[in-house]
């Protein structure tokens, strides 16, 4: 096989230089859009990196919260601590089997999730379980400067539990 010889690139390269000799100002004309072309390209890519810049600079509190860890055994003593703590703060909303069906419940537009189902790490990760309590989402109030960081591990602690015993 014989390599593909370079002969269009050639003989266009001629052709352009032949056109702009015989036709100087048209070929002003089509330099001058080929540099507002690029500037229009190197705008588009501008503007998509500071999309992409504002977009993970919203998410990175999310992202961040997907891979931190969560630093308290799921002990009895931790489950039990949370397990109060959702008596006091939770229990309105989302049932004291987390199921959803507190008495507040029914006067919420929409009933929240139940709990005791909430897919596993790594697909809903306790970090994003963790970020969701302390920053809340809707008609979920955000607990960040009511519950310390120890308290929503508890928490979290007690909400996998009932995924446990509700499958046993
Ligand atoms: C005023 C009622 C109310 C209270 C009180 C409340 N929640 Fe919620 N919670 C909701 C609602 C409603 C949602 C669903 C939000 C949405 O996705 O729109 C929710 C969602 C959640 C989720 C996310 C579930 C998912 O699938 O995304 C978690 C986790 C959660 N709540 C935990 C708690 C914990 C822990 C407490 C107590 C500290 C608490 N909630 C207190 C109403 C409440």
């Amino acid at each position: 096989m014989a390599a593909p010889t370079p002969t269009v690139p050639i003989i266009r390269r001629d052709t352009d230089r032949d056109l702009l000799r015989q036709a100087p100002k048209h070929g002003r004309l089509e330099l001058r859009s080929a540099t507002l072309g690029n500037v229009k390209i190197k705008f588009l890519l501008a503007a998509g990196l500071l999309v992409c810049i504002g977009l993970s600079l919203y998410y990175a509190d999310l992202l961040k919260a997907a891979f931190t860890v969560n630093p308290i055994p799921k002990s009895p003593e931790s489950i039990a601590r949370g397990k109060s703590i959702f008596e006091r703060d939770c229990v309105v909303c989302h049932g004291a089997g987390g199921h959803g069906d507190g008495v507040a419940a029914a006067s919420l537009p929409a009933r929240p999730k139940d709990l005791s189902k909430l897919a596993p790490p790594p697909i809903f990760p306790d970090g994003v379980i963790a970020y969701r309590i302390a920053n809340g989402k809707n008609l979920m109030p955000a607990w960040k400067t009511m519950l310390s960081d120890n308290d929503r591990w508890d928490l979290i602690n007690f909400i996998r539990s009932l995924a446990v015993s509700s499958t046993k």
